[in-house]
């Protein structure tokens, strides 16, 4: 129950008559935590979605399990959190096993789709990091899956809340500047901002579904949001000019690197304690490189996630 039912509840019982007994006893009992459950114990997860959220929300919900294919990086993560609940490396058993009423889905772009339609069908609500996936068809299928289960999927696209973009919300809807008939919208990344899409699987177009949407499915819901809009129509061009093969040097991933000392792009994340902990402590399981160099000629991965190869750090 929220607060302020709460309060309205009781203050209505406790100043007339109309509330029965049987009324005032369940708005004084404490409300029932929300079962809470997420799958990918990534950054992400476990910092928005795990940490604050639980920090904000932990009078309300409960975390009932966390899973992540990384068996070291969910058990890390459940340290991070300091909860109680199991973890596990198999979706289906957790969802079998904690029944959550919300299930967060935070792993890599490309599979939120199979978890959102499983969780549906689980008949958990949803709540999932953008993108809400990757490309038109697996879109309409999780559109089909929430019309008939009648489960909710909610999409968090957090760049709606910073208080200038709420400013432009509220000025648009005032109508101080009359109708809207055309808009322009450029949105500009610097290349260190940039550098971190080219360090892991944002880069591979399978994963991401190429940065037009996982970068970009912010601009366009900010456009979307503040016009009351839908497009009709999409198209973009894109074109590989820095990072990946534009470059005379690379290596697999920043902290052996036999360049650091020329390379722009060096990133040290030996000085993130936390990030240590749940990316490079955890490399051994799966081979995943949070610091891989940007310079990485590779447009596609030669394997599929998991990483199957006996030499991990080729996969990404
Ligand atoms: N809204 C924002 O501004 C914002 C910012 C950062 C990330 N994100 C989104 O959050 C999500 C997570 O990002 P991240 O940076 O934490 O990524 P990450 O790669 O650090 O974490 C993803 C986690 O998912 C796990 N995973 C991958 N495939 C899995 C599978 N099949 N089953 C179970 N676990 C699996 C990985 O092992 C990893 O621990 C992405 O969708 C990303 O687009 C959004």
């Amino acid at each position: 129950m929220e607060r302020r039912t709460f309060a309205q509840l009781t203050g209505t019982a406790l100043a007339g008559s109309l509330l029965t007994n049987n009324v005032l006893a369940s708005a004084l009992a404490p409300a029932k935590k929300k079962r809470v459950a997420m799958v990918g114990t990534g950054h992400r997860g476990l910092g928005m979605w795990g940490v604050e959220v639980l920090k904000e929300h932990g009078d309300r919900l409960e975390f009932v399990g966390l899973c992540d294919i990384n068996p070291g990086r969910v058990a890390t993560g459940k340290k991070m959190l300091g909860v109680k609940c199991p973890t596990y490396t198999n979706f289906d058993k957790m969802m079998r096993e904690t029944k959550p009423d919300i299930l967060i889905v935070t792993t890599v772009d490309d599979t939120h789709n199979e978890f959102i339609v499983k969780g549906l069908e689980y008949g958990a609500d949803i709540v999932t990091e953008k993108p809400m996936t990757t490309d038109e068809k697996k879109c309409q299928q999780i559109l089909d899956v929430e019309q008939r289960t009648g489960k909710k999927v909610k999409v968090t696209f957090n760049y709606r809340y910073s208080p200038h973009r709420q400013k432009i919300y509220e000025l648009l809807r005032s109508g101080v500047i009359g109708n809207v008939t055309s808009a322009d919208f450029h949105w500009y990344l610097d290349v260190h901002h940039g550098a971190d899409y080219f360090r892991r699987w944002h880069r591979l177009r399978e994963h991401s579904g190429s940065l037009l949407v996982h970068k970009a499915t912010h601009h366009f819901d900010l456009l979307n949001w503040w016009l009351e809009s839908d497009p009709e129509e999409v198209y973009a061009n894109g074109q590989l000019n820095f990072y990946g093969k534009n470059n005379s040097f690379r290596h697999t991933h920043c902290r052996p690197c036999p360049h650091k000392d020329k390379c722009a792009f060096y990133w040290d994340m030996t000085q993130d304690k936390r990030l240590m902990a749940i990316y490079a402590d955890n490399e051994k399981y799966d081979g995943y490189l949070r610091d891989g160099c940007v310079w990485k000629k590779t447009s596609t991965s030669s394997t599929r996630w998991p990483c199957k190869s006996s030499t991990p750090t080729r996969c990404r």
